[in-house]
């Protein structure tokens, strides 16, 4: 396609790897996730919540689980938001415009199943979820990344995150709750396709433009937060996903950071400009860092439990 058909925005990059994004997306869709929300759910579980309101008695669970399954429905239900920052950087005619719908498609199965189990099982409070929901898609507050380096570098990182997030929530849950661990590995199964279609696209992007991606990846490291900052009281219930071993610090660093980084061999990674061998100092400077700071708060939770 003509780069003078592109925004502003775009670059060669976006042109180039064209190609790449045919293949990733046949690749994709080789491998069919095929599974229906309505077939997951025991529907005859349900109870009327107007004949008998939510208490937490109905389905006893810690804190940072309850925290983490509202977090990420809610995450979930951000969608459309999503969907418009990943089409500023796909324009009308190229490829990737067809896998963001292809992805929004899939995508929009996770809130429909999740908010399913959430209202039969009464894992969480319905009449807080909405609420959550209400204020969170008012806010329609989701990052935009500046570039097409920007993003692909950083859904690679946010859907492992995602992908993580919901694996561990699922593994909290309790035993008896097959429906559950099932809805929830079933969006994580999603998550891990939509990460490989990323993780390998920017290893593709890296090969066509490598200080390109480098810069981008060092902004993106750096920067990166789980979404959810429309969220009411959103840090404290990413504390409480982090006290409780679901997502953290320390799975950023050891499931996120680590096989993505080495993915894209960072480190040997050749013929780079002055600015991206800067950029790759500061990429390794913000990984040791948290390296840092993860090791300080696992010496931490240590010596509380000896004490
Ligand atoms: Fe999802
Ligand atoms: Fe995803």
């Amino acid at each position: 396609m003509s780069p003078k058909l592109l925004p502003a925005s775009s670059t060669d990059l976006l042109v180039e790897i064209a190609p790449d994004v045919e293949r990733l997306f046949n690749r994709h869709l080789e491998a069919p996730r095929l599974w229906f929300p309505h077939e997951q759910i025991d529907w005859g579980q349900g109870e009327s919540f107007n004949e008998r309101p939510w208490s937490e008695s109905d389905y006893p669970l810690s804190a940072g689980v309850r925290s983490s399954i509202y977090v990420n429905l809610l995450t979930e239900d951000n969608l459309p938001y999503y969907t418009t920052a990943l089409s500023e950087h796909s324009p009308k005619g190229h490829p990737i415009r067809d896998w963001n719908n292809q992805w929004t498609m899939e995508e929009n199965r996770h809130a429909m199943v999740m908010r399913d189990w959430v209202h039969v099982s009464r894992c969480i409070d319905p009449t807080l979820l909405e609420e959550g929901r209400r204020v969170q898609m008012r806010k329609g507050e989701v990052p935009h990344p500046d570039t097409f380096a920007d993003m692909i570098t950083y859904v690679s990182l946010q859907e492992r995150a995602t992908q993580i997030a919901h694996r561990n929530t699922g593994a909290k849950l309790p035993k008896d709750d097959k429906i559950g661990r099932n809805v929830l590995a079933l969006i994580a199964g999603d998550e891990t396709k939509h990460y490989l279609f990323y993780r390998d696209l920017a290893l593709a992007g890296f090969a066509i433009d490598p200080s390109t991606m480098m810069i981008a990846a060092a902004k993106q490291v750096s920067a990166f937060a789980m979404p959810g900052t429309g969220i009411p009281a959103f840090t404290r219930h990413a504390v409480r996903i982090s006290r409780e071993g679901i997502y953290g610090l320390g799975q950023f660093l050891k499931d996120v950071l680590d096989p993505v980084l080495g993915m894209w061999d960072i480190e040997h990674l050749a013929g780079l400009s002055a600015e991206a061998e800067k950029a790759r100092l500061n990429l390794e400077t913000a990984v040791k860092k948290i390296t840092e700071t993860v090791e300080r708060l696992t010496q931490k939770a240590a010596a509380t439990a000896i004490l």
